[in-house]
């Protein structure tokens, strides 16, 4: 039941702000105590392996950053079907993260086959409690974003985005370490914010019309936002079928510079925090080649560089920390309006499957 929307996707964008809610209430009292399981002791592990695919690898991408900068912790990253055959050497105080929306992807699973009997603690991060995920984790962690119908993957992202930050909050106190500012009650922020984001449509609409005919489109961010620039990238590959890269702003003049020219649209995710003048800065390379710039920040980052660019989204401010589960709301939006415009199979695109249970 798409619940009146024209397509589960735009339902499941739609609910995010309800589904982070039931995530909230699940990990986070009414005191604001973090309240994970406590078989999660981040005091006995020294490093944490994260492993996914597709959308849950960049969630688990933007979970480095929060668990190396909240809680100090070593984090590795990997596609579950590299890190499978790679036999990296896993020492026993590592705790070993697997996220899957199904539960079901089958290099995923392997990948946590691997693992199982050498990590201190395997904990699946899913969506679908009755999966082979949960069953061969040591602890389940439900995202509890309900039923994800639409191939590509949204409301999983950011239930998935809100445990990992939840879950590098919980480390830092276990560790002794003081948290962020406002951090945990914070969190709080977001399903609001996210309904502010959410009012955004009708503006991305208009832009997405005349993303609609372009070849390529890249994305950048920098820092906790670069993730958000991969996961904008392949929301639009997969939907509206035109090719699109994230890049790392950093690493533009490395490379992919040489494709900009005024038919190559860059969208650039860049709010105003401590980051924010080294990626206008590459955004000001973009536009000294004639590039088209869609920048998508707050109202003080609009107001420094807005200048020049031809078009800005304007977010609502955030605590610096939410800010990768927010952009999140503005990359969905322009996957699925490219879509409609382009007039694709939003809900099944080609040659996708929702689950992956094949290698
Ligand atoms: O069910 P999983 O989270 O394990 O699925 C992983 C990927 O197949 C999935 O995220 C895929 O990349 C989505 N179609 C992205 O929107």
């Amino acid at each position: 039941d798409k619940d009146g929307h024209k397509h589960f996707m735009a339902k499941e964008i739609a609910e995010q702000p309800v589904a982070i809610d039931r995530t909230l209430h699940a990990y986070l009292s009414e005191t604001d105590d973090i309240t994970l399981p406590d078989e999660l002791d981040f005091t006995k592990i020294d490093r944490v392996t994260m492993v996914a695919c597709g959308t849950g690898h960049y969630a688990c991408l933007v979970g480095k950053y929060w668990f190396e900068q909240i809680a100090k912790m070593p984090v590795e990253v990997d596609v579950a079907s590299e890190f499978r055959y790679r036999e990296p050497p896993v020492s026993d105080r590592t705790l070993a993260l697997f996220a899957s929306q199904s539960g079901e992807t089958a290099d995923t699973l392997a990948a946590l086959r691997y693992m199982s009997g050498k990590a201190d603690q395997i904990v699946g991060l899913v969506n679908v409690s009755e999966s082979s995920i949960a069953r061969e984790s040591d602890v389940i962690l439900p995202l509890y974003a309900g039923p994800e119908i639409s191939v590509a993957s949204t409301k999983a992202f950011t239930c998935q985005l809100t445990i990992l930050l939840i879950m590098a909050l919980k480390a830092a106190q276990q560790r002794g370490i003081p948290l962020p500012e406002g951090m945990p009650s914070d969190l709080r922020a977001i399903p609001g914010l996210i309904h502010q984001s959410l009012m955004l449509e009708e503006q991305i609409t208009a832009s997405s019309r005349g993303l609609a005919t372009a070849r390529d489109i890249i994305f950048l961010g920098r820092g906790q936002l670069y993730p958000l620039a991969l996961e904008g990238a392949l929301k639009l590959k997969e939907l509206s079928y035109i090719h699109a890269e994230g890049y790392a702003s950093g690493e533009l003049k490395h490379g992919p510079i040489a494709l900009i020219e005024d038919t190559v649209p860059v969208i650039v995710l860049a709010p105003r925090d401590a980051l924010f003048e080294k990626t206008i800065s590459n955004m000001q390379e973009v536009m000294a080649r004639g590039g088209r710039v869609v920048l998508i920040t707050d109202a003080e980052g609009a107001r420094i560089a807005g200048e020049g660019t031809s078009e800005v989204i304007t977010m609502p401010q955030v605590p610096n920390a939410l800010a990768p589960i927010l952009y999140a709301i503005p990359a969905q939006l322009v996957a699925y309006h490219t879509a409609i415009a382009k007039g694709t199979d939003v809900d099944q695109p080609r040659n996708l499957a929702k689950s992956v249970t094949v290698e």
